[in-house]
């Protein structure tokens, strides 16, 4: 299976893209395939109504991000707590995702913060991520708290309690998430779930 994690943060050498290549480099581990666009270092432009000309420069600067989702059997979305919010670049990135390139495909939230934080991001993007991009949030979350003492190798045996926690919880809801994306491929194929009448969720 093909796995996409997108990391959340504006922060160019963020916790977020940690987690994120934590989380990929498990899978690959596992046999799978899988990259990361980190949205601290992708420096993606405010969406804009260019977007909709297929032949605009934006069009063209977009097309091998959103051709990594469009391959992707699943996807991560890791968002940092930011005043209790999901940072800007990850819900303008969502903009562009609108269509079906992400269409109907497992997707994993991920929380993540410096304290004891991280649930707000995961509420956010469960209420209001997932209409025209049809995301398909499973019902397991992660949530990265003390992020800096965590998850920084792949010692399962873990640092401390926390890192050894969060380690074993990842690779279960890993697990789940590899499910669900071979679960829900040959639904994608198999049947004609996109009609153009209906392009945005209601
Ligand atoms: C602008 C800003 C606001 C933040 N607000 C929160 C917050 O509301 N709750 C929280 O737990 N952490 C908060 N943090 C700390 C982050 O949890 C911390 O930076 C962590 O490393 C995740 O962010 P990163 O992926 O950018 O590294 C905030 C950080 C920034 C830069």
């Amino acid at each position: 299976m093909k796995f996409v994690a997108l990391s959340g943060s504006h922060r160019t050498d963020s916790e977020s893209s940690k987690v994120a290549h934590w989380l990929i480099d498990h899978l690959k581990g596992k046999g799978h395939e899988g990259s990361v666009i980190d949205l601290g270092k992708a420096d993606i432009p405010l969406w804009s109504t260019d977007a909709w000309d297929q032949d605009s420069e934006l069009s063209a600067f977009m097309k091998p991000f959103l051709k990594q989702v469009d391959e992707a059997d699943a996807l991560i979305l890791v968002s940092p707590e930011w005043a209790g919010m999901v940072p800007g670049a990850l819900k303008n990135f969502l903009l562009y995702v609108s269509g079906h390139v992400a269409a109907y495909k497992p997707t994993l939230i991920v929380g993540v913060s410096s304290g004891r934080g991280g649930i707000y991001p995961v509420n956010e993007l469960r209420v209001s991520s997932y209409k025209n991009t049809r995301l398909s949030f499973i019902p397991d979350n992660l949530i990265v708290q003390v992020c800096e003492t965590v998850m920084n190798d792949h010692d399962m045996d873990g640092a401390n309690a926390d890192d050894k926690e969060i380690k074993k919880r990842s690779a279960h809801v890993l697990n789940v998430l590899v499910a669900y994306a071979k679960a829900l491929k040959p639904m994608r194929e198999e049947n004609d779930l996109i009609h153009p009448d209906y392009p945005f969720g209601v």
